[in-house]
Parts: C-alpha cells; structure tokens; sequence
C-alpha cells in the first residue's frame, strides 16, 4: 500500500508491505540506522521514536499507520549546523551513555519524558523511561543527563518539527 510519511520533516512517499514494521521502514527503506531494534517485541525501547509528538516503539507500529504522521528519529535531531540537541548534549556531557545502542531510544524517550514534565525528580525520569533499558550504565547518569538537559528550557522537550 502507498504511504506518506514525513520523517525529519521530509515527506516521503513509499509502497509498503501492509506488515511492515515502521522500525524495519526507517532502517530499511529510508537508511535512518539510529533506530535500533534490540528485541523486537515492545520490551527493550531501543527503536523508540516520535510519531506525531507522542513517542512510541517503532517495532509495535505499522509503517501503514503512520500514514500522514510527522516521525522524528535520532537522526532528525541535531540542527543544520549539527548544532546537538539539548537531550543529545546532556547525554554526551553527563556521560550518559557506554556502547550506546540504547542511547537513540533513550534520548528521543527522555525528550517525551520532558515534554511532559519540564522539570523531572529522579524518581520522575525513571518512572519515565522505564520502558526503555540499558545494559551498561546502570542509568546514574541517564538520569543525571535528564535532569540536565531540563536547565536548557522548553527546548529539551520538543522535537525539531514540533518547535
Ligand atoms: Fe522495539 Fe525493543 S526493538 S522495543
Ligand atoms: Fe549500552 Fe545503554 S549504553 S545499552
């Protein structure tokens, strides 16, 4: 079936299989490869991204129903000028990262904890991203990269698309 879907605010227009995944999309079809897929069954949020301003795991979602949708992987992030987002530099600042698989699913999903709540207490944000694991850091400094990025203002919580 056809689709249009405007992923980092270029639209694209696809025939896709009615069971493709929107994770297997955007990797396949449309290269974006920050999305990951580490379990492929709505446990691990490691394909997490936004759809519409809501985050959602792109393996649980249909290409076919994001027809019509704005989506916002990792990639759509960073300015023109690769100027980083405020989530992605708390991220890099706070070392809230190690192998970094998790690390695009984490920082879209701390984006929606944001957009939520501006000004999240520890126990917030892991509330917030308790959808979404990691094996490396033991989350110390996920949450410490949260709650920084939350100093840069409204900014943190939105998406470049939404702004
Ligand atoms: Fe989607 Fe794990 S790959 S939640
Ligand atoms: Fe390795 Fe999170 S940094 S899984």
């Amino acid at each position: 079936m056809k689709v249009s879907i405007t992923v980092n605010g270029q639209e694209r227009t696809d025939d896709v299989e009615p069971r493709m995944l929107l994770a297997h999309w955007l990797r396949d079809a449309c290269g974006l490869t920050a999305t990951n897929i580490g379990c492929d069954s709505t446990s691990c949020g490691a394909c997490t991204v936004v759809v519409d301003g809501l985050t959602v795991k792109s393996c649980t979602v249909l290409a076919a129903q994001t027809d019509g949708a704005q989506v916002t992987t990792l990639e759509g992030l960073a300015g023109p000028d690769g100027e980083l987002h405020p989530v992605q530099a708390a991220f890099r600042a706070e070392h809230g990262l190690q192998c970094g698989f998790c690390t695009p699913g984490m920082v879209l999903a701390a984006i929606g904890v944001l957009a939520d709540n501006p000004d999240p207490s520890d126990r917030e944000v892991r509330e917030g991203l308790e959808g979404n694991l990691c094996r490396c850091t033991g989350y110390h400094n996920i949450v410490r990269a949260v709650q920084a990025a939350a100093q840069a203002g409204p900014a943190a919580g939105q998406v470049p698309q939404a702004q």
